[in-house]
């Protein structure tokens, strides 16, 4: 199966410049990666590689594996009140005024991003002060403003799709994949229209036990999609035994309760035949279907089963999250860890973000991941971010 770095040739033969923009951030978190530094002292803010906006804690949908709103998820019973939380479009533009001369790529996600009520004039902002400004939605609202994400010249969309029609509508609800099409078609007219290559496009299919033998027909159907990329997560997943070590840790560590991991221990894992799952991404990836696939992690074909069925095996170590990452909240709060809200850094409302990045509780975070085994905490072994950006482990 090939690497992910193969996807950079594919990029820059399609858009030089915003290829060279992404370049930039990922190169830094390589830096990042070579020589991580655990002086106090150090600033770190100046080795910021990539950030992630959380714009809204509200969801249209109720995807059944999220860690929000799935059968396990945090905001699953959460008052409407705090759904409706958000920033002002000022708060984020003092902000991307502060973190844009660090040239990071920019990934908004949510909830759904598309229910911030400024995502325009934000998207805008960000473009205009030249990001690299990626998007993560599950696509069923894209249509009607397809002109104007067109028009504004998006860097890239990721829209969330699962599945071919049916199983994909089982997990993510009834009429998703009919929307997230139309959204598509629409973009595509446009981007014809106004003689644009942007947004790229890209679809994220998330590998649960429900629609793994599925993937083949949602990549025959997307061959008329007119993608850019296709990524295949692994998926996040923990079990009770890892929740169980985390909380202990996390709370002689740090003093904090967490809450956010428990909402991965969904056995949407349980069954997977690992040897059968790697044949199929094998046949995606053998296959010419007019885009590039990737998946996340790329694993030895005989370890395919290990990571979804012996959940405390480690595949990644070596979490790089802490030098050159941030997540920031729907409420300002900053965290290193953007699926796992629970450590709070600081909060962009009340301090400067480079104060936070470079504060006291980052460092704290920061020296207290370096002194673990594998520098990495005993939660984090089937986090997005670290299969992303680990370390290999030797075999896997
Ligand atoms: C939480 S969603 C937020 C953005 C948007 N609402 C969407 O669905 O794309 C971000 C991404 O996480 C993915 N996701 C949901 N549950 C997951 C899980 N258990 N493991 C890994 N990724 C998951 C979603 O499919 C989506 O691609
Ligand atoms: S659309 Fe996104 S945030 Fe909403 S429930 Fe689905 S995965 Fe979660």
């Amino acid at each position: 199966m090939k690497q992910n770095i193969s996807v950079v040739p594919m990029l820059f033969a399609k858009e030089l410049k915003l290829s060279a923009k992404m370049l930039y951030g990922f190169f830094k978190i390589g830096k990042a990666r070579l020589f991580p530094k655990h002086d106090y002292n150090y600033n770190h803010f100046k080795n910021l590689g990539l950030v992630y906006f959380k714009l809204t804690a509200a969801c249209n949908l109720r995807c059944v594996m999220c860690g929000q709103y799935g059968d396990k998820g945090i905001m699953k019973d959460c008052a409407a009140e705090e759904t409706k939380k958000t920033l002002p479009l000022e708060t984020w533009k003092k902000f991307i005024d502060e973190i844009a001369p660090q040239r990071p790529v920019t990934y908004i996600w949510g909830g759904e991003p598309f229910l911030y009520p400024d995502l325009f004039p934000l998207a805008k902002y960000m473009v205009d002060k030249g990001l690299f400004f990626s998007v993560n939605t599950n696509g069923t609202l894209m249509e009607k403003h397809a002109e104007q994400i067109v028009r504004d010249k998006w860097s890239t969309i990721f829209v969330s799709l699962d599945a071919f029609r049916e199983v994909n509508d089982e997990l993510r609800g009834k009429g998703a994949y009919d929307k997230v099409i139309a959204g598509f078609k629409a973009i595509n007219r446009e981007k014809q229209k106004q003689k644009s290559n942007y947004p790229f496009l890209a679809v994220v299919t998330v590998v649960t036990n429900k629609n793994y033998m599925d993937l083949h027909n949602l990549a025959e159907a997307s061959k008329e999609y007119n993608l850019d990329l296709h990524v295949f997560n692994l998926g996040t997943y923990t079990n009770d035994k890892i929740v169980e070590t985390q909380r202990r840790f996390m709370r002689e560590k740090f003093d904090t309760d967490i809450d956010c991991l428990e909402a991965y221990n969904t056995g949407y894992n349980l069954g997977i035949d690992g040897a059968r799952l790697h044949d199929i991404l094998q046949n995606l990836h053998n296959n010419d279907y007019g885009h590039t696939m990737l998946t996340v992690p790329v694993l030895n074909p005989e370890k395919t089963h290990t990571y979804y069925a012996d959940l405390e095996v480690p595949v990644r170590n070596h979490c790089i999250v802490p030098w050159c990452q941030a997540n920031v909240n729907y409420n300002g709060d900053v965290h290193f860890c953007a699926d796992y809200p629970d450590y709070i850094l600081g909060n962009i409302k009340e301090q400067s973000f480079k104060d936070i990045y470079n504060g006291d509780r980052a460092n704290k975070f920061r020296k207290t991941i370096h002194e673990c085994e594998g520098g990495m905490f005993p939660g984090c072994l089937r986090c997005y971010q670290n299969m992303l950006f680990g370390k290999k482990i030797k075999g896997f």
